[in-house]
């Protein structure tokens, strides 16, 4: 029987309510993230901020990562007055240290507990960093290794078994059009003998996507946790106004004008971090919530295994 039959088959007062349950459970199932929870790097400025409001308004709760403790203050502020809705915390750290990203992990499981939550649905790896010097972390890495890739590698597997715990995780880190465009010097990854700025973000951003591919083929198709990784496009943000020379302001000061929003790039961060529909996809890599054919070198399942090893070695983890 089809839709129009079944209702004439239905007196008025069956009509209206079958009618208020349809509007009712397509409304819940398309909008709410009422009880869902997720970490957003980088949720300071940019994508990530966006990304943040959008899952606030949604009424997710929020735990927002950002480097400096005035910003996070003003973030949080910010969304708790837009979204009474949503639980909001922003955690402070320097995801360029690894002992910074460990102390987050552990804050972050104690958020949860203090919220009554045992699970997290979702980590978007956003953070990311344009240096035009090369500068080293006291730890001893390049800065943008650092915080582009390592951080994002390192808490990823140190909120694993909160995202195990629930009936769905999501991993997505962003990485960039720019990873196109290189490939990964072994010999010398953090391009300590000749750093070039640019080269060293494309670095970044290939390793990001090798490792969302490798994590996908060690947490196998039956794992509920998936990982993804987003292309957010050309985005008129700040990022290359940041920890720059002027040549390279002056040259992302105009060609930051030819982006898209933040708000928009975070729709296809957002959609990655949440659609169930998606759950069950083994594509790798997606621009604007579409799936993508990523760098060849990025798929390498050598590649990945070499660097997921190295990554272990670099931040002294040992996983099986
Ligand atoms: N904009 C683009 O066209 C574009 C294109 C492709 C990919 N992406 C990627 O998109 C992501 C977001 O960038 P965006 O364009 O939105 O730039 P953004 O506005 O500068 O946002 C970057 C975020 O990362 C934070 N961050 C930087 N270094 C950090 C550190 N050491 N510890 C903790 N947080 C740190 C920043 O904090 P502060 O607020 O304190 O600066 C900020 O919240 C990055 O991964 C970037 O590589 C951007």
């Amino acid at each position: 029987m089809d839709v129009k039959h079944l209702f004439q088959a239905l007196d008025k007062n069956d009509c209206l309510l079958y009618t208020l349950v349809i509007i009712w459970r397509y409304a819940d199932m398309d909008t709410s993230l009422a009880g869902k929870t997720y970490v957003v790097t980088g949720a300071t400025s940019g994508i990530g901020l966006a990304a943040a409001e959008q899952l606030a308004q949604r009424g997710a709760n929020i735990l927002g990562v950002g480097r400096s403790a005035a910003r996070c203050s003003e973030c949080a502020a910010k969304l708790e007055a837009q979204y009474p809705n949503a639980r909001v915390a922003y955690l402070v750290a320097d995801l360029s240290l690894q002992a910074e990203v460990r102390a987050l992990a552990q804050a972050v499981g104690e958020q949860l507990a203090a919220w009554g939550l045992k699970a997290l649905d979702g980590l978007i790896n956003n953070a990311g960093t344009f240096t035009s010097w090369q500068t080293l972390t006291p730890e001893g890495f390049e800065t943008q290794w650092a915080v582009n890739y390592l951080a994002s590698f390192l808490l990823s597997q140190a909120l694993m078994p909160l995202l195990q715990a629930g009936p769905q995780g999501r991993i997505v880190v962003v990485s960039s059009g720019s990873h196109y465009h290189t490939k990964l010097r072994w010999d010398d990854v953090q391009l300590r003998r000749n750093y070039n700025g640019l080269r060293a973000y494309k670095q970044t951003k290939l390793a990001d996507v090798l490792m969302v591919a490798e994590m996908g083929r060690r947490l196998g198709p039956n794992s509920t946790v998936r990982a993804f990784a987003a292309d957010p496009g050309l985005v008129n943000t700040e990022i290359g106004l940041k920890g720059t020379n002027g040549l390279a302001r002056w040259v992302w000061s105009l060609r930051r004008g030819g982006g898209i929003s933040a708000e928009k790039a975070a729709q296809g961060i957002v959609f990655l971090a949440t659609e169930p529909a998606i759950q069950v996809s083994q594509e790798v890599y997606w621009k604007h919530g579409r799936p993508q054919a990523p760098s060849p070198h990025a798929l390498s399942e050598e590649a990945g295994r070499r660097l997921w090893e190295m990554s272990l070695q670099m931040t002294g983890m040992s996983l099986p």
